[in-house]
């Protein structure tokens, strides 16, 4: 996938156009990580049940997955479900269960054309048996695509996912003088991706919410107030073309142009 890939599934002439055309292709961010957030608000600004917030998201899920795979993007991991989204009413967590379950079975078609490999992060074994049958399916469906990797964390905990990790590295008899920090995110549920690069939240929320704790120690967090049944392709550009314009430094310091040009 590629730029023009993108291009030619946007209107000519069109604002999205000409963000699409700002974005440097060569700095792109391997792995896009999502808390998609304010289905609830949505809702209950226009007198809905939160529901209707959750069903009006799914049009998001669908836009931002195409405009991701299109683009070239390696990696994208969207927050769909934590671990502590179980204290919500049972009604709300049936129907997102049951829009999780409709949007494989939908969409498994637009995932196969563009080549999506789709995977599940968090403890898919605790779900009910019907959502981990459709799960399965669409894993097995797209298991021999080789362009974006699609992880949606359901069920998902950061503290969860490294306890996890921490039982899966002593049941394997590794020699704890042997372990570092590259050798421990072989057991996370992310092994084998590159951590995220670019971290988005939306519905204005300053804060991590138990997501993807060891992978976003250096990733570049961005912001929106806009809630997740708004967010479309022009606010993903205009994540990317924000996170272009970072100075990423772990730690270290800018090499001044001079020392560049020494080099
Ligand atoms: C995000 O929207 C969806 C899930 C967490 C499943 P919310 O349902 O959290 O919406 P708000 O934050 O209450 O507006
Ligand atoms: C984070 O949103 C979880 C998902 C997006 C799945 P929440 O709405 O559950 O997070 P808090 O409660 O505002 O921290
Ligand atoms: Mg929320």
């Amino acid at each position: 996938m590629s730029l023009e890939q993108l291009l030619a599934w946007i209107p000519p002439g069109s604002p999205d156009e000409a963000l699409a055309r700002q974005v440097n292709v060569e700095q792109l961010p391997a792995h896009i990580a999502i808390i998609m957030d304010g289905n609830g608000r949505w809702a209950a600004q226009r007198h809905l049940p939160r529901v209707e917030g959750h069903r009006a998201g799914i049009d998001s899920v669908r836009d931002v997955v195409e405009t991701s795979a299109r683009l070239g993007i390696q990696v994208l991991t969207l927050y769909a479900f934590s671990v502590e989204n179980w204290k919500r009413p049972r009604t709300e967590v049936n129907v997102l269960m049951s829009l999780l379950k409709r949007y494989i079975r939908l969409e498994l078609s637009t995932l196969l054309k563009n080549n999506i490999r789709f995977r599940v992060i968090g403890r898919a074994e605790e779900l009910a048996p019907d959502v981990q049958q459709e799960l399965e399916h669409g894993i097995r469906k797209t298991e021999g695509n080789t362009g974006m990797l699609f992880n949606i964390a359901l069920n998902y905990g950061g503290r969860a996912e490294i306890v996890d990790a921490a039982r899966r590295a002593m049941a394997s008899g590794i020699d704890p003088a042997t372990l570092d920090e590259a050798k421990f995110s072989e057991y996370l549920y992310t092994a084998g991706q590159p951590d995220p690069d670019l971290l988005i939240r939306t519905s204005g929320e300053m804060r991590v919410s138990n997501f993807l704790l060891w992978q976003i120690a250096y990733a570049e967090i961005w912001v929106t107030d806009t809630l997740w049944p708004d967010f479309r392709r022009r606010d993903l550009l205009t994540a990317i073309l924000d996170y272009q314009k970072r100075d990423r430094r772990y730690g270290g310091i800018k090499p001044s142009p001079v020392a560049l040009g020494a080099k």
